[in-house]
Parts: structure tokens; sequence; C-alpha cells
């Protein structure tokens, strides 16, 4: 890549529908999903790589895949992804390899920087898990390319973010994706989706974010299941030369569609 700044999107969450007209607790996710996209195409520093990182469906359906596809396509930008609990593996792959902008991969070497790209969906099963074979595949990233900067993705949240009901299915062996990183000094930041929220922490001496939805919001330190009135957002992450990381979150200007305060799940 010819500039000396990649910049990284990261959209996630969208829960989309085969059919446009569903909505998830009155947000129509493809109407809301469209509002971040057309933000992304305002903005004028255009991203190099796209990355979906989760929970790109809601009804498993190919249809709701090929929503993406026409998303991506209509970008012409590369696109990468990792699963999240509510996505179907096998349809997601069948669907998303029929792009040509959007790469199956899980590990995707830049200059002096590497992506790592982690599936951790446990299956039947709403928590997050990284399997043994994710484990030591990312190890073997980070012991193969040690002197190039590694953001780990994933779907869930490897921390408690301060919502017992959504710490509950954060990554529950986060222990041992700690275990590996403190172990090796290129681990750079920890990239995830699944709280619907922005969310910022460190975990020794790693920094790691999440990005809010591009429907639903969850609302941020809440015991139970709640919704806050935010707008949809995306998050952008810029890579230096220099090893520096900055990121933000763009958000769109209004809620999209109706706000069900009193919704108790989805
Ligand atoms: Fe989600």
């Amino acid at each position: 890549m010819p500039r000396d700044v990649i910049r990284i999107v990261q959209i996630t969450d969208m829960h989309l529908f085969s059919n446009t007209e569903d909505v998830l607790l009155g947000v129509n996710t493809y109407q809301s999903f469209q509002t971040v996209l057309d933000l992304l195409k305002l903005d004028e520093t255009q991203p190099d790589l796209i990355l979906l990182s989760g929970d790109l469906s809601q009804d498993h359906k190919k249809g709701a895949y090929e929503y993406i596809v026409e998303a991506i396509q209509s970008l012409g930008i590369p696109a990468c992804y990792v699963p999240g609990n509510h996505d179907d593996i096998e349809v997601m792959n069948e669907v998303l390899s029929s792009s040509t902008q959007i790469m199956r991969l899980k590990h995707l070497l830049l200059d002096q920087w590497q992506l790592i790209l982690l599936n951790s969906q446990k299956p039947k099963s709403v928590e997050g898990y990284l399997a043994r074979t994710e484990l030591d595949f990312l190890e073997d990233c980070l012991k193969q390319y040690p002197s190039h900067r590694a953001i780990v993705v994933f779907h869930h949240q490897p921390m408690l973010v301060g919502s017992p009901w959504l710490d509950s299915s954060r990554l529950q062996n986060a222990d041992e994706l700690w275990s590996i990183l403190s172990r090796h000094p290129n681990s750079h930041t920890v990239l995830f989706g699944h709280v619907h929220q922005e969310f910022q922490s460190e975990k020794n001496g790693i920094p790691c974010f999440s990005t809010p939805s591009t429907c639903i919001q969850f609302k941020r330190n809440s015991v139970d299941f709640a919704l806050e009135k935010l707008p949809p957002a995306y998050r952008w992450i810029d890579l230096y030369q220099n090893g520096e990381l900055k990121t933000g979150i763009s958000r769109a200007a209004h809620y999209i569609g109706f706000f069900d305060a009193e919704s108790k799940g989805y």
C-alpha cells in the first residue's frame, strides 16, 4: 500500500435479515446499515480495508449475507470478516465467497503490521470461546512475524464491559488469550464487537476497543438488558509505520427507527 498510513474501518453487528423490511427492536437493520455505509462514503479518507467483526446476520439466511456482498462490492474496498454468535458460518462463507472484494482469511500481513482474525463462536451458544486451534494459530502468527505489530480480531469481548447481562456471554477462556499475548511483545491491539457500544480498555498494556453496532446499541453499565438511544456507527483505525495506532468512532447523525425503551431482550 503506497500511503504511509493504513486505514482499517471496523463495521460490526449488522444483524441483517433476508427481508429488508424486518426490524430488530424497532430498528430496520438494513436501513441502519445503509446509513452507516453512507456515512463512510462521505468520509474524505477512504479505508484500505473493511473489517466485519461478526453478527452480520440475524436470521442466518443467504439473503442477509447477500446484502453484505452488495454493500462491499459497491464500496469497492477489500474486506475480511470473523463470525459472531448469530452467524451461520457455512452459509456466511458460501455467500461471502461470491464477492470479489471479500477475502476469507485468518491472517493478513501488512507493512509493519499483521492482522490476526479468530473465530470466537462457540457452537449453539451466545457466549464466546477460542478453540485450541484458534489459540495455536494466534501464537504461530505472533512467533512467525515478531517484527510485525499484531492486531487481533474476534467477536466476543475478552474482558468485562460493566454490564452483567452482557458480560455473561463474554469470551469464556480469555485467560488463555491473555497468556499468549503476554508472551509476545508484538501483541499490539485487540478489536472486537458483540457489545453494541463504544468501549475502550487495556489489559497487560494492550489496548482493546469495541465498536458500536450498525443497528441497536446496548445501554452502557446496565445490570439488565436495556437499549441506549445512540445512532449507529463505525470505527476507523489508522496504522502508522512508526507503530502508532490512532482510532475513533464515526457516528451517524440520528437514531434510525423507533426507539424501543421497554424491550427486555432480543
Ligand atoms: Fe450483535
